[in-house]
């Protein structure tokens, strides 16, 4: 939320949350104001637990999509997105021909001037997640993938600890698209 604010982007401007999951970001994100926001995931059950806990109101303020990323069915349709909102998804691509599909969808959704936040286990973290593999970075690595029409903006390492305690350094990232 604090990368969010920073971009000073206005609250009814488009907002994506790759893999949204069951995540509150939702939540707060609506709770702030923001009023234009997409939220996709390959699961239609994780995004129903963040719909089952939405207002009708609040429901109008989020299109709804369900695709997936590495063989994309919708997601190549939206355009304009000032937004790119991505936490611990990325880091699961891979494959190389995954991540360039992902770089076709980012590159053609997000507008010019607009903003990517990703969020990946950091190069001290862990190898796997829910015991999938996953590929880690530090801003270097991420701002090389993205290339040069994106602007790195800031960055920071955040521990995030799991419900059992565990430790999970991730590594934050803001780019602006030139
Ligand atoms: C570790 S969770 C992160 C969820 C949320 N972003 C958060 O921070 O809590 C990863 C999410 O990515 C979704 N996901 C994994 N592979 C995907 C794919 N190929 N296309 C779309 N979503 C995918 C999963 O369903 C899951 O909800």
């Amino acid at each position: 939320m604090e990368l969010i604010a920073k971009t000073g982007v206005s609250k009814n401007e488009k907002i994506i949350d790759i893999g949204s999951g069951s995540s509150v970001l939702i939540d707060d994100l609506i709770d702030d104001g923001y009023s234009n926001i997409i939220a996709t995931d390959i699961s239609q059950k994780a995004m129903n637990n963040t719909k089952n806990r939405l207002s009708e109101t609040d429901l109008q303020k989020v299109t709804w999509i369900v695709d997936d990323l590495t063989q994309p069915a919708e997601l190549q349709n939206f355009t304009d997105i000032s937004i790119w909102h991505d936490r611990a998804v990325f880091h699961f691509l891979t494959e190389e021909k995954d991540r360039e599909t992902y770089f076709k969808l980012l590159n053609g959704a997000v507008k010019e001037g607009g903003y990517v936040i990703i969020a990946t286990f950091n190069l001290t973290g862990a190898n796997k997640c829910s015991g999938l593999p996953v590929q880690r970075y530090d801003e270097k690595g991420i701002a090389e993938f993205l290339g040069d029409n994106y602007e790195l903006v800031d960055f920071f390492d955040f521990d995030y600890i799991m419900p059992n305690g565990d430790n999970r350094p991730y590594v934050y990232t803001l780019f602006r698209r030139n």
